[in-house]
């Protein structure tokens, strides 16, 4: 056989590299998360998460503006709210600022809203307590339910859950179409692990836990099955589109969703969380690795594994970074 012993003759030069290359990443794979503050009168450096803002609608909308140029089109919002509470939630400044931005940006902009109770519960859980301290299935499922009607009636393209009770995927689905929001879609967090790189997130959603932890919802990263089943039962449920989270710890996980035959037909997402993104900036920081560098491997890394979109704070900035 002539077999081509010499491998290295294909990777002599960038242009060479280039044309063999087999893994794409375009910012057309992204979405850009970001806060919005109801306290805030102007913008402020967020200073948990490098290069990221605490937003005010307005600074929100501007931000949009320069994205959508970027040729990011997706944004994830996550709203901070200026009250916590029990019950009796108020959504108006999250609805209002979904509408804004959909009259302004209309169908150019795909809006997705993250579902989640911990920035508006005071004691910081995805869920509603009971008087006993645990964090209650149905009624938290419940207001889920009614928070992404909210959201969905303000405009809000997609619906994200990422609370982690059982059946909320269900319970959306079914109030959305009851409200005959038939057309809203579901990209639901059906994968995600209770990780220790959220870290900056919960600092800058205002939503760390206030006595516990959140291992009895989110997944315990020794437990396979459990990851592979929980977005198998939300496709079943319904959902759109699935997600892993975080992501490069998680490659195993991807690939395996993206290949089951029972989950591959649906876009997956994977979530490069705030631990993960600031690792690589204070890499960056402590002299021993260029941001801009690491993050296209690591960006690369996920859409090998098989994630056809990912969320991550450096969406905005990819074209500025890198001309691929
Ligand atoms: C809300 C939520 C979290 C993240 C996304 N949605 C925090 C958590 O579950 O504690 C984390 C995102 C990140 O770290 O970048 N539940």
């Amino acid at each position: 056989m002539n077999y081509p012993m010499n491998f290295r003759r294909q990777r002599q030069t960038e242009a060479l590299r280039r044309l063999f290359s087999e893994v794409s990443l375009t910012s057309k794979n992204l979405v850009q998360p970001y806060f919005v503050y109801e306290e805030l009168k102007k913008p402020e450096p967020l200073t948990s998460l490098s290069g990221q803002t605490k937003h005010t609608g307005d600074s929100l909308v501007k931000e949009v503006e320069t994205l959508l140029k970027n040729k990011v089109s997706s944004v994830m919002l996550f709203f901070v709210p200026t009250q916590k509470a029990e019950k009796n939630f108020s959504y108006d400044f999250d609805t209002k600022t979904i509408h804004r931005l959909k009259e302004t940006f209309g169908p150019d902009l795909n809006l997705f809203t993250d579902m989640c109770l911990c920035s508006n519960t005071v004691s910081g859980h995805c869920g509603i307590c009971t008087d006993k301290g645990i964090i209650d299935n149905n009624s938290s499922v419940k207001e889920l339910a009614h928070k992404s009607l909210q959201y969905a009636q303000a405009g809000s393209d997609a619906i994200c859950p990422s609370d982690m009770m059982d059946h909320r995927v269900k319970a959306i689905r079914e109030t959305l179409n009851a409200n005959n929001l038939h057309q809203t879609l579901i990209m639901s967090y059906s994968t995600k692990f209770s990780s220790n790189f959220y870290g900056p997130f919960r600092e800058a959603a205002k939503s760390a836990f206030q006595f516990g932890n959140r291992k009895t919802y989110q997944l315990d990263y020794r437990h396979t099955s459990d990851a592979i089943r929980c977005s198998l039962r939300d496709a079943e449920e319904g959902a759109d589109s699935l997600m892993v989270k975080p992501a490069t710890l998680y490659l195993d996980i991807i690939k395996e969703i993206k290949t089951n035959p029972q989950t591959a037909h649906l876009p997956l997402a994977a979530y490069h969380v705030s631990g993960e993104y600031q690792s690589l900036h204070l890499m960056e920081k402590a002299g021993i690795m260029s941001f801009k560098e690491g993050y296209l491997e690591t960006l690369t890394a996920i859409r090998r594994a098989g994630a056809d979109i990912i969320i991550t704070y450096g969406a905005k900035d990819f074209r500025d970074f890198y001309e691929l």
